[in-house]
């Protein structure tokens, strides 16, 4: 055959194979993103049988993948692909050295039939769900004793389709806690990065019992009025890193736990070393950064940066009582921008909320160190609401460089202060009398560390994907 004819046949050949190829449906994909580690397996859903019809169930779809998938974990680690869908879908669980991919326009939807949700027993922090005393629902998306694991994506989506699970707490018709979307327990090294949370039935992304998370890039959405929808909640976890989110919710943006009055103190594991940087809040009804109410483990060395909340309660708000004991100590915050807020500071003593009666009313949470620095704010309904518990102060607050302009319908008075110690400095306008002006120069005066924690030198992978899927 001369040269000619064995580029034609070839280039035949090629052609009948593509155009094959295309007959069967197979696409090729080609995909980049930064990750904790790159694998070196990847399958797609529609591998498994998924069908992204938004009818067709795929909760065994999901569990078959995953299962299969877990083979190559001391092998190069396993990534799931999900391409372009409506992918109606249960809890299921995730495998160690694992990569769950949504495709831009995938839409994991939440199952409404009970079924589909296996039931968990109560965290034994908690002692009870927190909807009902019983057990809980598993999350959508699961994981416990893992380590290694990445939920990422082109920002594709988990749909809660919470209005189900809303409409049924109201009417008091769950016997069991609302599923979140995302749970991590007993794990470490998560990353959480690049997807959309849409009504969520409850809480959206809840860490808890576990390190070196890192939540990046999420957006999260559910009505204002939608109950429990927070956005995301470390809880009894240590070295956590969250940015560059978008959070709107029903309910406090991130809240930072560590368990709830008895069953927290015995289980007594504190969250600590978490930085939340470029975070952008709207909540009507709750806080930007919320730490409590359940903090009967203790949360400390928490550092809050860049935090701009609109239309929002307040900017950061610590909840306890009596009966939780606990701490919530070495608390930074420095850079808010804040536009219409009900009380940009609030502490609060007297979050009543007990999982039974047989809390110790003895058992008083200490709160101290509580720095606050570099905040603008406008529209203001009042300045503060700051109450500590009575014999048990809470003290070293300290606020300085904070401006805060007050709405036209504002309290008379700004500031509410009980049974708290601290200094202000360069704080307008004029804070109450327990925390007094130490004059401008120290304006400064609030510390913030500098030393970076380790969850800050985690250094991210480019990882670079080609596949040919259904
Ligand atoms: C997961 O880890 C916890 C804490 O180490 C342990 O108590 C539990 O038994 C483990 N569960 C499984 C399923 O291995
Ligand atoms: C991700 O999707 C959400 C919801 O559609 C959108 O609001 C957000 O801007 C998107 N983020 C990026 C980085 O594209
Ligand atoms: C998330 O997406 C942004 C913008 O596309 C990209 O710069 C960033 O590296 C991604 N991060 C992760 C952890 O996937
Ligand atoms: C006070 O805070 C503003 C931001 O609100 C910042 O630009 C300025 O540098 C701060 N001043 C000092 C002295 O730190
Ligand atoms: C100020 O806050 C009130 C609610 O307290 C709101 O109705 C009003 O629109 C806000 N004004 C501006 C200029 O944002």
């Amino acid at each position: 055959m001369t040269k000619v004819a064995t580029i034609i046949v070839l280039v035949a050949i090629l052609g009948l194979n593509s155009a094959a190829e295309a007959r069967k449906g197979r696409i090729l994909e080609s995909f980049e993103y930064t990750a904790l580690s790159c694998r070196g397996h990847t399958a797609s859903i529609t591998d498994f049988g998924g069908v992204g019809d938004g009818k067709t169930s795929n909760t065994k779809a999901f569990q078959d993948a995953i299962t299969h998938l877990s083979q190559y974990a001391s092998d190069g680690g396993a990534q799931l692909y999900v391409p372009a869908g409506q992918w109606l879908t249960g809890s299921f669980s995730l495998t160690s050295h694992f990569t769950l991919y949504l495709h831009k326009d995938a839409v994991l939807l939440a199952s409404q039939d009970l079924n589909e949700w296996p039931v968990l027993k109560p965290l034994p922090s908690y002692g009870r769900g927190r909807d009902a005393a019983a057990g809980r629902y598993a999350s959508l998306i699961f994981g416990t004793n893992l380590t290694d694991v990445i939920v990422t994506g082109a920002n594709g989506t988990l749909d809660g389709q919470g209005a189900f699970w809303w409409q049924n707490f109201h009417k008091g018709k769950l016997k069991y806690t609302r599923p979140y979307l995302i749970e991590f327990m007993y794990s470490d090294n998560i990353q959480i990065s690049n997807i959309t949370l849409l009504n969520s039935p409850n809480w959206n992304v809840h860490p808890v019992y576990s390190s070196n998370l890192l939540i990046q890039g999420i957006t999260i959405l559910a009505p204002v009025t939608s109950p429990n929808t927070d956005g995301i909640n470390p809880d009894s976890c240590t070295n956590v890193r969250i940015e560059d989110s978008y959070i709107v919710s029903g309910d406090d943006c991130i809240a930072v736990k560590s368990g709830w009055d008895e069953y927290g103190i015995s289980y007594g594991m504190p969250t600590k070393q978490l930085v939340i940087r470029r975070l952008t809040c709207i909540s009507p009804y709750s806080a930007a950064i919320a730490l409590g109410s359940e903090m009967s483990g203790g949360i400390e060395d928490v550092r809050a940066e860049d935090i701009t909340a609109i239309h929002t309660e307040s900017g950061v708000r610590i909840k306890t009582a009596r009966g939780r004991g606990g701490f919530v100590k070495d608390i930074y915050v420095k850079g808010m921008t804040l536009h219409t807020m009900k009380w940009v500071f609030w502490m609060t003593g007297n979050y009543k909320a007990h999982p039974d009666n047989h809390y110790d009313p003895n058992a008083l949470p200490v709160i101290q160190g509580i720095n606050y620095r570099d905040i603008v704010a406008d529209n203001a309904s009042m300045a503060a609401r700051l109450e500590g518990i009575e014999g048990d102060p809470f003290t070293q607050i300290c606020i300085s460089n904070v401006t805060i302009g007050m709405a036209v319908k504002a309290k008379k008075v700004p500031w509410t202060c009980t049974d708290i110690e601290g200094i202000t400095s360069g704080v307008s306008p004029r804070p109450c009398e327990l925390l007094p002006d130490q004059g401008p120069e120290k304006a400064k005066a609030c510390d913030f560390p500098t030393e970076p924690l380790s969850i800050d030198q985690v250094v991210l992978k480019s990882c670079t994907y080609r596949m040919n899927h259904m």
